[in-house]
């Protein structure tokens, strides 16, 4: 049926992310994992900021923060999120959206071991979203969390990752005089079959 094919092939659309993903790896100059993640407020009033996509996984999409940020309460009010990542030398898109849950365990150990000391006490030391008289303020903290916890701290318990496990990827390519090529891939929930279509640009 569909006429999906070079970059766009594949039965798997996580396998596909990963493929653009490491296209994009040798080419972009920095943070090719970058995603604009989208959320809403209690009132609906939508939200963005960049994150950093550490993981696609077999059924998801995996970022870092802070549990008590402004981002984290958006997410576990509603339960949903939705990101796009864009690659500028590319010229592509991935749009994802799905109902969001918590990486806390292993994984999150695994992965906040993974990072500089100092961002593993940084961590510690921000609370993020919330309101900071001064820099000198947060350096007091940074010096008092790396007093207190050492060269090892452990995962804080307000810090993980958010798994995202999408209803709908597009995958989107630019083409000559705005012809773009764009594949919606959806289905009804997590573990659901898949269906493809070719939208319009
Ligand atoms: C390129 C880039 C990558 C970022 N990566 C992360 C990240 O992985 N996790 C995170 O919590 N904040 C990250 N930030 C900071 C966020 O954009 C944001 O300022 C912070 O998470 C607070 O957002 P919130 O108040 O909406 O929760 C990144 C910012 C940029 C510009």
């Amino acid at each position: 049926m569909s006429d999906r094919k070079g970059i766009f092939a594949g039965d798997d659309p996580f396998a596909l992310a990963r493929a653009w993903l490491a296209e994009a790896e040798a080419s972009e100059i920095n943070d090719p994992n970058a995603i604009a993640l989208s959320t809403v407020d209690a009132d609906g009033l939508p939200n963005a900021r960049m994150v950093l996509l550490k993981a696609i996984e077999d059924d998801a999409f995996v970022f870092y923060t802070n549990y008590e940020s402004a981002k984290a309460s958006e997410i576990e009010q509603a339960g949903k999120a939705a990101f796009v990542m864009h690659w500028k030398s590319l010229r592509r898109q991935i749009r994802v959206r799905g109902t969001v849950t918590r990486e806390a365990g292993p994984k999150a150990d695994a992965y906040y071991r993974s990072r500089s000391l100092k961002s593993r006490l940084g961590a510690w030391a921000s609370k993020q979203s919330r309101p900071l008289s001064s820099r000198a303020a947060l350096m007091a903290e940074v010096a008092r969390v790396t007093a207190a916890k050492g060269t090892d701290p452990e995962r804080p318990p307000f810090w993980g990752g958010y798994r995202i496990d999408p209803v709908e990827i597009e995958f989107w390519a630019d083409g000559d005089f705005r012809l773009h090529d764009r594949f919606r891939w959806r289905r009804e929930g997590p573990g659901e079959p898949w269906s493809v279509e070719r939208l319009n640009p």
